[in-house]
């Protein structure tokens, strides 16, 4: 396909945001099968939700690429990383977001310069609901601060008689 020259750039940053959200994705679905067998139940719902919204970002892009007449380029960025314990994935995911948070930020910002209007809203939309996913995961951390392994065990219990009521 011949790409529209004129967002050569705007394709280049898509594509660099592609493959963080693909990244992104797995890195939040291993954190949901993980913590689901560990029994943490609601650590496992937060990740799966994160992950699906970060596929949805992945949907998007890749339709905006082909709209610009773009090649998608379906790879991710890094590999998952092995984490398996709670602090240690908040600590992770809230580092993703904030750099997340950051390149959108300048991406809007660059595309909006150029005349790329949507794509510069995309990437303030997107921004947004990392901002979203931020917060969230700072929330979990400060929990996980406050109350420490009573917290975790909270989540164990109420796992365990939920599968005893079953
Ligand atoms: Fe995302
Ligand atoms: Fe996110």
């Amino acid at each position: 396909m011949e790409e529209n020259k004129r967002y050569t750039k705007s394709i280049e940053r898509l594509n660099d945001a592609l493959g963080k959200e693909i990244a992104t994705t797995l890195q939040y679905i291993y954190f949901h099968t993980v913590f689901e067998d560990a029994g943490y139940e609601h650590i496992a719902h937060l990740m799966r939700s994160a992950s699906i919204s970060e596929m949805r970002h992945i949907e998007h892009i890749s339709e905006r690429i082909l709209f610009l007449q773009g090649s998608v380029n379906m790879n991710s960025s890094f590999p998952t990383r092995q984490i398996n314990d709670v602090r240690e994935a908040f600590e992770f995911a809230l580092k993703l977001e904030q750099s997340t948070v950051d390149t959108y930020n300048e991406y809007s910002r660059l595309c909006a310069e150029e005349d790329d209007a949507v794509t510069h809203r995309m990437f303030q939309e997107m921004a947004a609901e990392e901002e979203g996913h931020l917060d969230i995961f700072r929330t979990e951390l400060q929990n996980l601060k406050d109350y420490g392994s009573q917290y975790l065990a909270l989540q164990s219990i109420a796992h365990s008689k939920k599968a005893s009521e079953k």
